[in-house]
């Protein structure tokens, strides 16, 4: 049998069937990115987020733009029940996916005590249990066929979680949950890599509750670019991608001083920034 040559996302396909990818959050911001690019390689598009209607118009946006199949998934994934239908969409050894981009997410203002418990729960269902299970189903039919690609989206945040809160934490597990993951798959053909981005225009903060206003210009990244960065990372090996120069330099920075300056000079930005 003749092998073609690997497809966008690395899987060897002979049947002229274009790859299929898998995205949470594809209707806003860094999920609506992840959408646009993977479409215009030629992958097919299963999109997921809670909102039906909102995710039917990108899907025919997608359609009629890239000639593509794009698939329409309502769930909200801090519902086990729903997310759990995701699961099986993963798992479905009849209609492979290829490609799991874990996106969506999100944060919340205030101070850890002074938020309900309930949006916590939400917070770790949703950033870190939902990428957890999901990552579970898709990897165990990826290591199956031998081939397939995770990308989880984290956050700089993750680096100094003492500056955001348990968002921070969040996004600290998500990135060592990728680190801790990625090595195991590698040799069954999967590759699993965590991009953290640092501040992105996209409707995250507006969500929270956030104002950005007094952000200085030079810290807001493009949503296309940082998917462009973390396709290209991702495909080139690397496990953690951090997406454009000003964060690269920051994160080089926050390692080379003790943990504790770092704390302290992250938790002064954040009380004068946001
Ligand atoms: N923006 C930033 O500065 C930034 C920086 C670093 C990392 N990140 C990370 O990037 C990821 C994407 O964030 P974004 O900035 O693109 O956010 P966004 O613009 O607010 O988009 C969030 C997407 O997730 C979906 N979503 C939210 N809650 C959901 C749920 N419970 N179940 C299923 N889907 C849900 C939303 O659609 P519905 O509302 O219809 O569900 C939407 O499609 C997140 O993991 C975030 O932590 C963002």
């Amino acid at each position: 049998m003749q092998i073609a040559a690997p497809g966008p996302s690395g899987r060897r396909y002979g049947d002229g069937m274009p790859p299929t990818a898998l995205i949470t959050g594809s209707t806003a911001g860094l999920g609506a990115a992840f959408a646009r690019a993977l479409a215009a390689e030629g992958h097919d598009l299963v999109v997921v987020a809670r909102d039906a209607a909102r995710l039917e118009s990108a899907a025919a946006e997608l359609r009629s733009r890239h000639g593509t199949g794009v698939e329409v998934l309502p769930a909200d994934l801090t519902d086990r029940a729903q997310s759990r239908a995701v699961e099986d969409r993963l798992a479905d050894p009849d209609r492979p996916v290829d490609m799991l981009v874990n996106n969506a997410g999100m944060g919340l203002k205030g101070r850890f005590w002074e938020t309900e418990l309930a949006e916590q729960e939400r917070l770790l269902e949703l950033n870190c249990m939902a990428v957890m299970r999901l990552t579970h189903a898709a990897l165990r039919a990826m290591v199956r066929r031998g081939s397939g690609d995770v990308i989880i989206v984290s956050s700089t945040a993750g680096y100094a979680p003492g500056s955001r809160g348990p968002y921070g934490a969040t996004k600290a597990w998500a990135t060592g949950f990728a680190e801790a993951i990625s090595g195991q798959v590698a040799p069954y053909g999967v590759r699993l890599s965590a991009v953290t981005p640092g501040f992105v225009h996209t409707e995250f903060h507006q969500r929270a509750g956030l104002d950005m206003s007094r952000l200085p210009e030079f810290l807001w990244l493009d949503a296309d670019r940082v998917v462009a960065d973390a396709l290209r990372d991702h495909r080139a090996g690397k496990v953690v991608s951090v997406p454009g120069l000003q964060y690269k330099a920051i994160v080089t920075a926050s390692r080379l001083v003790p943990p504790n300056l770092t704390r302290r000079v992250t938790a002064a930005f954040t009380r004068r920034v946001l």
